[in-house]
C-alpha cells in the first residue's frame, strides 16, 4: 500500500527561509497560492499580461515577470497548463535556475514524457492535487483536506522530500492525505481515466439516448433520466458514503439483479482490446506525439471533434430544459 502522509507526519519548517515563487494563477495556481499564503508563507506570483494577473493583483499580489520570479525563487510552482509548460520553461525559466532549486510539477506529464530538460542540481518534485483548484480552494477555507499524490526525482537532492510534503501540507493537502507515487503513476492514473473511463461513460450515455430517442422515447425525458435530474452526481455520491457496491442497496432488487447480471456483457473482446491499447499509447508515449502534433498543427482535429460533440441531438435536448437544468446545478438560487 502507498505510504499516506498526513498533518503530523509533515514539517513545514523545511520551507522556512525558501522564496516560493509560483508561476500561474489559473485553476490551481490561484487556489494553490492563496493556500500557502494562509499557511504563513509569501509567495511570490508570477503571470504574463492577462485577466489571471488583474486576478491576482485583486488578491492582493505583487505580480511579476516569469524569468524574475524564476530568477529569484528557491522553490517553483509550476501552474500553467501542461502543454504551455516546455516552452515557458525553456525560454523564461531554465536560463535562471541555480543549483539547489526544487521545480514542483502538478502532474507528472513533463516530466514523464521527458519534455523539460532538468539540470542534475535541480531538485525536481511533483505535488499533485486529486481535486479541481477551485474545490482545493474552497477546501482550505473549511478547515478540510483533499488527497493528493506526492512524488520526487532520485537525483540524491534529498531535502526535495522534505519540500515536496511540506508544499502539500501548505496547500492543506496533508488534512487528508498526500500519497507517495511516481511521475509515471500520476500520468497513468490520469490520462488512463481521460481516455478510457470518461470517453466510455460520455459514449454510453450517448449510445443510451440514440437508442431510447429510436425506440420512441420523448428525448427531454431521456436527457432528464440521464444527467439533468441530478440521480447520477447523487449515485456517485453514494458510492462514497455506502462503498462501490454498497450504493446498490439504495436501488430496488429489479435494478439490482439488471446491474449485476448485465454488467459482464458491457466488457466484449473488443473493448479490452481498446483498453490495452490505450494503456500501450500513453505509457509509450505515441499519445503524447499524437497531442503534440495536433497542438503544432493548430488543433484541427480537435476543433473538428469540439463541432461533432456539440452537434448531438443530446445537446439540442438539453437546451429545451435550461430551466431545469439552473434549478438542478444551483436549487437554492434558481426558482422554476
Ligand atoms: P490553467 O489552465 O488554469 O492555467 C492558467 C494559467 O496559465 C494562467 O495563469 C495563465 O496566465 C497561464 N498561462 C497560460 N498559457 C500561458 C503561456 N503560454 N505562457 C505563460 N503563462 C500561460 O491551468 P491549471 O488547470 O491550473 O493547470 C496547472 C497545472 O495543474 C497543470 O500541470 C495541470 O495538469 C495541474 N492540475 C490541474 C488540475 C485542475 O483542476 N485544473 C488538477 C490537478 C492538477
Amino acid at each position: 500500500m502507498a505510504k499516506i502522509y498526513c498533518n503530523d507526519d509533515v514539517d513545514m519548517n523545511v520551507l522556512k527561509g525558501r522564496k516560493i515563487g509560483i508561476v500561474g494563477y489559473g485553476n490551481q495556481g490561484r487556489a494553490q497560492t492563496l493556500n500557502i499564503r494562509d499557511s504563513g508563507f509569501e509567495p511570490m506570483v508570477a503571470n504574463r499580461d492577462d485577466d489571471y494577473k488583474h486576478k491576482a493583483i485583486e488578491d492582493g499580489f505583487e505580480v511579476h515577470p516569469i524569468d524574475h520570479v524564476a530568477k529569484e525563487a528557491d522553490v517553483l510552482l509550476l501552474l500553467i497548463p501542461d502543454e504551455v509548460q516546455p516552452q515557458v520553461y525553456h525560454d523564461q525559466i531554465s536560463p535562471h535556475l541555480k543549483a539547489h532549486d526544487v521545480l514542483c510539477f502538478a502532474s507528472g506529464y513533463n516530466v514523464y514524457y521527458n519534455t523539460i530538460e532538468r539540470p542534475q542540481d535541480v531538485g525536481v518534485i511533483m505535488v499533485a492535487p486529486r481535486m479541481i483548484g477551485k474545490a482545493v480552494r474552497n477546501l482550505y477555507e473549511n478547515g478540510l483536506g483533499f488527497p493528493c499524490l506526492v512524488a520526487w526525482e532520485q537525483n540524491g537532492h534529498n531535502p526535495s522530500i522534505a519540500i515536496a510534503l511540506a508544499l502539500a501540507k501548505a496547500i492543506g493537502a496533508t488534512r487528508l492525505g498526500a500519497f507517495e507515487s511516481s511521475f509515471k503513476e500520476e500520468v497513468l492514473i490520469d490520462l488512463f481515466a481521460e481516455q478510457i473511463l470518461w470517453p466510455g461513460i460520455i459514449k454510453l450515455c450517448l449510445l443510451y439516448f440514440e437508442k431510447l430517442i429510436k425506440s420512441g422515447c420523448d428525448p427531454e425525458v431521456v436527457t432528464t433520466e440521464l444527467h439533468l435530474s441530478g440521480e447520477f452526481v447523487e449515485i456517485a455520491k453514494a458510492m462514497i458514503t455506502h462503498g462501490f457496491f454498497g450504493q446498490l442497496k439504495l436501488h430496488s432488487q429489479t435494478s439490482q439483479y439488471g446491474q449485476l447480471s448485465r454488467m459482464d456483457r458491457m466488457a466484449p473482446p473488443e473493448l479490452l482490446a481498446n483498453i490495452d491499447r490505450a494503456m500501450e499509447e500513453i505509457s509509450s508515449g505515441q499519445f503524447h506525439a499524437e497531442w503534440s502534433k495536433e497542438q503544432k498543427d493548430g488543433k484541427p482535429n480537435m476543433r473538428r471533434l469540439w463541432q461533432q460533440a456539440i452537434d448531438h441531438p443530446l445537446v439540442q435536448s438539453e437546451a429545451k430544459l435550461e430551466t431545469l437544468r439552473k434549478i438542478v446545478a444551483d436549487p437554492y438560487d434558481s426558482r422554476c
